[in-house]
């Protein structure tokens, strides 16, 4: 007789968060010719297939050997598609394409995985004593959204024959440019980071709460766009010395970086590369590029990029004093809010989600692309690894990446929460994140 199991229902929701991500990396996984499993689109990082069998693998690894405690059926799986790479430094991996396993085993093994973390997450398997069950599910499924959005930049980078193209929510029409201007933010506080008290999932780095004063200081209305970067190629911003920190100009020299990696020059005119098509270059989209070459627009137009303290202040505080859970106040976030929660593949106009605004009328802080900030990724005061993921934010303490704040359009929902971080080195250009800058009030 077939067991009845009786969810509870923070368990059932989490079951139904759990299947929701999983429909979004096997629909992202269909947009690929199964060729392509074992390309490498971005040099530094793993080829393909290796993301299909990475997000069981994690899922077996944090929920069914560590907090159910259940023996491996795969051992050889669960380590070889346990880990990333973060390229720093070193060589890039060059291992022929033959050394991984066949597709339709990684699927089989998907399969298995999928069917003993379901029994975990459905109470039919017992729990080691002192699990903490909650938020070990919930690191599965951020970790999965996480990946959902890191692998739509990965095949971003492929052909665009290797990719099967995929519908997306439409493109706003505005009415007319919007109005660019310096926003005055007031001197205030912000809070970054959360309290362990508050109730809600968080990674390690998002802990403790720290509140700093920020100096009044301008924030430009909007994301820096496609247009007002080519007006800085135009006056040369990749071959001034001035505007480049030693380490961004040797990298840009070395890697012969001419134009941000999402742009194509084609018989005279640029094309902007987006997932399954190019296009004449959207001068009203904001730029994706590199924390170096932001930095040096930055320096270019005479400003900063802005630092996350005044991320945070822009964003989310208020003319009153108090400070809001998203820029356009507690409401959850929604398709009127901005572009985000995996609804596009491409960028959309600046300017195109009124509804988002933060109190202080600065456009999109969150979706349409996270924004570099000028800080150095590092803990709060209080930070401590989780011990099922030690290395998730600590392995990155090194001085060599950068905060970005906000979302992109391949952000899932959950993660826009203000306390969120992402973090990536300044040469790292395949992300989807551009940038605003700040300054001296006027
Ligand atoms: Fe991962």
């Amino acid at each position: 007789m077939a067991r009845t199991l009786i969810l509870d229902p923070s368990r059932q929701a989490l079951a139904g968060r759990m299947s929701a991500a999983r429909a979004q990396t096997d629909e992202l996984f269909s947009i690929l010719q199964p060729r392509a499993l074992y390309e490498r689109p971005i040099p530094e990082r793993h080829r393909l297939i290796f993301y299909l069998g990475h997000l069981e693998a994690f899922d077996w690894n944090l929920i069914a050997r560590r907090a159910f405690g259940i023996e491996p059926f795969h051992a050889a799986f669960d380590k070889l598609f346990a880990f990333g790479i973060d390229p720093i430094g070193g060589g890039l991996p060059d291992e022929p394409a033959s050394d991984w396993p066949d597709a339709a085993a990684v699927r089989s093994y998907n399969q298995r995985v999928r069917a003993i973390v379901d029994e975990c997450l459905a109470g039919g398997r017992a729990p080691l004593e002192g699990a903490d069950l909650e938020t070990t599910f919930h690191m599965a499924i951020e970790h999965r959204l996480m990946h959902a959005e890191t692998l739509a930049y990965l095949f971003h980078q492929l052909p665009l024959d290797t990719k099967i193209p995929a519908a997306g929510a439409p493109v706003p029409v505005l009415a007319g440019a919007p109005r660019l201007r310096e926003a005055p933010i007031p001197e205030g506080d912000a809070t970054l980071g959360r309290s362990r008290e508050e109730p809600g999932f968080g990674w390690d780095n998002e802990f403790e709460e720290l509140r700093v004063r920020v100096p009044a200081f301008s924030i430009d209305s909007h994301k820096v766009t496609n247009g007002r970067f080519l007006d800085f190629m135009r006056d040369g911003g990749y071959e001034r010395r001035d505007l480049w920190s030693d380490a961004a100009w040797e990298w840009k020299n070395r890697e012969g970086v001419k134009h941000p990696q999402f742009w194509l020059e084609r018989d005279g005119a640029w094309l902007y590369r987006g997932m399954f098509a190019e296009t004449p270059l959207p001068l009203d989209a904001p730029v994706y590029a590199s924390h170096a070459e932001a930095s040096a627009f930055a320096r270019w137009s005479g400003r900063a990029l802005p630092t996350e303290p005044q991320f945070h202040r822009a964003a989310f505080g208020t003319p009153e004093g108090g400070e809001r859970e998203y820029p356009w106040g507690s409401e959850a976030p929604s398709a009127k809010h901005g572009n985000f929660d995996l609804s596009r593949w491409d960028p959309t106009p600046i300017g195109a989600f009124p509804a988002g605004d933060s109190a202080f009328g600065v456009s999109e802080l969150v979706g349409n692309g996270w924004e570099w900030t000028s800080s150095v990724f590092g803990p709060f005061p209080g930070f401590r690894p989780h011990p099922d993921y030690e290395g998730y934010s600590a392995n990155f303490f090194d001085g060599e990446h950068f905060v970005q704040k906000g979302g992109s359009p391949r952000t899932a929902a959950c993660m826009l929460r203000r306390s969120f971080r992402n973090w990536f080195q300044p040469h790292y250009r395949y992300v989807y994140a551009g940038f605003r800058t700040a300054g001296p009030q006027s």
